[in-house]
């Protein structure tokens, strides 16, 4: 089960959405789905646009399959270290930012803030 919580300014109030499984794709596409507003332009990793903040709710860690493309992008934003890196690698721990386009929901719940003003600003 995966419950996913959106946060944002953009929004009256948190909102809280159930990903089911097989239909899950990433939080871009569940947020569409859902007509939450998460900035976005390329879909594909490059732009930063859609840099969101996750937290994740429940216990498990599962938060890795961070590809080359999002590695750097968030390196170039400045959104992750080397440790997180390292840790989303060897014990699939979620770093603090992802970008929309490229998470793919998975089987745990999360909270996803975004800004919804300009790249790099969901603080
Ligand atoms: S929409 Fe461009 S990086 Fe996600």
């Amino acid at each position: 089960m995966a419950n996913v919580t959106f946060s944002s300014p953009l929004l009256h109030k948190d909102v809280t959405v159930y990903a089911v499984a097989g239909d899950r794709g990433t939080i871009l596409s569940v947020a569409e789905k859902h007509k939450i507003p998460i900035p976005f332009e390329c879909r594909d990793g490059e732009c930063g646009s859609c840099l969101c903040e996750i937290v994740t709710l429940t216990g498990k860690t599962m938060g890795s399959m961070l590809t080359d493309k999002e590695k750097s992008l968030l390196k170039s934003l400045g959104k992750i270290s080397h440790a997180e890196i390292a840790r989303a690698e060897t014990d699939d721990v979620m770093p603090k930012y992802r970008l929309a386009c490229q998470t793919i929901v998975r089987d745990q719940d999360i909270l996803v803030k975004f800004a919804g003003d300009e790249p790099g600003g969901a603080e």
